[in-house]
C-alpha cells in the first residue's frame, strides 16, 4: 500500500486552480535573476500535480502566462516561452505515463508557432488518459475569454432567449471542465488577476504567503485541509 492510499479523499475538491505567484521575489531573496525564479517554479510543477492527484483531485488548472504578462520585459517573456517549451518536452511525457490528460486554456495565435504545435501534440497525445486533467492557462485572460464567448454566440446566431449559463459556458476555453471548487494563490497577494472570472463564481479562495517555488506537498496538504473545513452553501442557507 502506498502512503497516498492512507489519505482520506472524501472531502477533496474535484477541481483546484492555482495562481502561481512569487517566482520573482523568490529569486530576488536569493540575489538571482527573475528567470531563475521561474525556472525553479517550473521544476515544482510535476511534484505539485502528483500531490494533488494523490489527494483525490481530478482537475488541476495552473495559471502559467496571462494576457497581461506580454507587458513584461521581452527577455522575461522569452524566458517564460522557453520554460513552456521545456515543460512540454520534459514534464508532458512523464505526466502522460502517469495517466494525466493535458488541456490548454487560452489563445494560441500569439505564441511561437512551434510551441503552439507542441501544445497541440501533447493535448492530442493525452486526450484518452483517465487520470488527473491538468489544464495549463497560457496566454489566458478571463475577460478576453468572456468577450470571445460573446462573439462566438453572435457568430453562432444564438437568439437572446437561448443565451443561458449552459450555452455561454460551452463557448469558454473551459468547455467540458467543471468549475473550480478551490482557487489557490501563492505569493501573498489577495487578488484574482483576471483568472477564471466566470468559473470562479462559487469557488473557495485560499491565499498563502508561500512563494510558488516553495509550494510543495506540505503546502498542498494545508490548502486541502483548509478547504475540507469549509462549509459551502452556494448562496443557500445551511441545511437547504
Ligand atoms: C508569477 O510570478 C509567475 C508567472 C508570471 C509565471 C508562472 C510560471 C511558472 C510557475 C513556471 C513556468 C511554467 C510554464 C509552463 C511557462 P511573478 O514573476 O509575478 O513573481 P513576483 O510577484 O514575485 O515578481
Amino acid at each position: 500500500m502506498t502512503p497516498s492510499e492512507h489519505v482520506d479523499n472524501t472531502a477533496a475538491p474535484q477541481h483546484v486552480a492555482i495562481v502561481m505567484d512569487g517566482n520573482g521575489r523568490w529569486a530576488r531573496e536569493r540575489e538571482l535573476p527573475r528567470e531563475q525564479g521561474h525556472q525553479h517554479g517550473r521544476i515544482k510543477l510535476h511534484d505539485v500535480v502528483r500531490a494533488f492527484s494523490e489527494r483525490g483531485v481530478r482537475y488541476l488548472t495552473l495559471y502559467a502566462f496571462s494576457t497581461e504578462n506580454w507587458r513584461r520585459p521581452s527577455e522575461e517573456v522569452e524566458g517564460l516561452m522557453t520554460l513552456a517549451a521545456e515543460a512540454i518536452k520534459q514534464d508532458a511525457p512523464r505526466l502522460h505515463q502517469e495517466g494525466a490528460r493535458l488541456v490548454h486554456l487560452g489563445r494560441k495565435d500569439r505564441i511561437n508557432p512551434d510551441i503552439a504545435a507542441a501544445i497541440d501534440r501533447v493535448v492530442d497525445m493525452t486526450k484518452g488518459n483517465t487520470g488527473i486533467t491538468l489544464s495549463v492557462a497560457f496566454d489566458y485572460g478571463g475577460r478576453e475569454e468572456i468577450l470571445e464567448a460573446a462573439r462566438t454566440l453572435l457568430r453562432d446566431d444564438i437568439t437572446p432567449d437561448d443565451v443561458n449559463e449552459s450555452t455561454f459556458a460551452s463557448r469558454l476555453f473551459t468547455n467540458g471542465l467543471p468549475d473550480p471548487d478551490l482557487i489557490i494563490r501563492t505569493g501573498g497577494e489577495l487578488r484574482i488577476s483576471n483568472f477564471l472570472l466566470w468559473q470562479a463564481a462559487y469557488a473557495e479562495l485560499y491565499f498563502t504567503p508561500t512563494l510558488w517555488p516553495d509550494f510543495g506537498p506540505e503546502e498542498v496538504r494545508k490548502a486541502l485541509d483548509s478547504y475540507a473545513a469549509r462549509k459551502r452553501r452556494f448562496g443557500a442557507l445551511d441545511g437547504e
